[in-house]
């Protein structure tokens, strides 16, 4: 593929050759070995038209470490604040011949319209409620880290399900490695037909994390709530925020996971999260970078590939 615009697409073995390079990738940064020539002469722009954190960093260390020139717009400060539209700014960082293209944006469906009009390899940072699929193979390759496999588990993904591009790639990446999925969220944030997926569907956490071996919680994304119906925070918590009693209900051996930026005291309790018995959150963060890398790696690949096909055949 030229493109990472989704989980939806892959196959299960494209998964499984992604992580494994991700592994690799993870290993060696923990020894402090880079790999300079894997993107050199490659120049990698980083459009981020809503906040990041975790994501933004990580693309940018993975471009660094692989070598590329890296360059992160500050979309604040770009022309799109005098109307220019996403599809001419692309067409304009586009005409600088960029290799790579990292975009997140408010819309969903917005990074695949991108990456139709531009001819570089665009990996989807996050669209709207769509999809984030280096966030969902980040969260696989911790799970499978953690667990020793990435088959056969059960996994709970708990709280905003309806607003969480999150949720969406997990369920798709999950659910195409075969695992059992249960989903926890108050009937309001359970987006609707979401059982098709193959997912158990639960209003209550004491049954929905019986027998989990991994509990998946999401931010409660109030900013796309227009309109709808805000939950308190207070009853919230009380009912789905994540306390030792009911992590009590999942297995003995359960991870706990959260993508961030968390809400502490919403959807989880302070001490859990920072409970490095169960809790891996700093390490889906670490493996973030890894995973990045080998995506950006493979894609690269693909992409010399197509250049030196296209000028073989100007040759001829
Ligand atoms: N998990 C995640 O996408 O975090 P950021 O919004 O900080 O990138």
């Amino acid at each position: 593929a030229m493109h990472l615009l989704g989980i939806e697409p892959l196959h299960p073995t494209e998964i499984t050759t992604l992580l494994d390079l991700a592994d690799r990738y993870a290993d060696e940064n923990r020894r402090g070995i880079a790999h300079r020539d894997v993107l050199e002469g490659m120049t990698q722009i980083n459009m981020f038209f809503e906040n990041s954190t975790r994501t933004q960093a990580s693309f940018e260390l993975a471009g660094k470490r692989l070598g590329a020139d890296v360059m992160s717009m500050a979309m604040q400060a770009s022309s799109i604040k005098k109307g220019e539209t996403l599809i001419d700014t692309a067409l304009t960082l586009n005409a600088m011949r960029p290799d790579i293209l990292v975009v997140r944006h408010p819309q969903s469906g917005a990074v695949d319209l991108l990456a139709q009009k531009v001819n570089c390899t665009v990996l989807n940072a996050g669209d709207g409620r769509h999809e984030h699929p280096t966030q969902a193979l980040l969260d696989a390759l911790t799970i499978r880290r953690e667990k020793g496999r990435l088959h056969r588990l059960t996994v709970a993904i708990c709280g905003d399900i309806a607003h969480s591009r999150v949720a969406r790639s997990n369920i798709m990446l999950l659910g195409k490695m075969e695992n059992r999925i249960r989903l926890i969220a108050p009937p309001t944030l359970m987006p609707s037909g979401i059982a098709d997926f193959g997912c158990e569907v639960f209003d209550d956490m004491e049954k929905g994390l019986e027998g989990a071996d991994v509990v998946m919680m999401l931010r409660l994304q109030k900013e796309r709530m227009d309109g709808g119906f805000i939950p308190s925070e207070r009853e919230y918590y009380h009912r789905y925020g994540l306390d030792a009693e009911k992590l009590s209900y999942a297995k003995d051996d359960a991870i706990v996971m959260h993508p961030g930026p968390m809400n502490r005291g919403v959807e989880i309790d302070g001490t859990i999260a920072d409970d490095i018995n169960r809790s891996v959150i700093q390490t889906q963060v670490e493996m973030g970078v890894a995973v990045r890398m080998a995506a950006m790696d493979l894609l690269a690949r693909n992409l010399r590939a197509k250049r030196g096909q296209e000028a073989a055949a100007r040759e001829v």
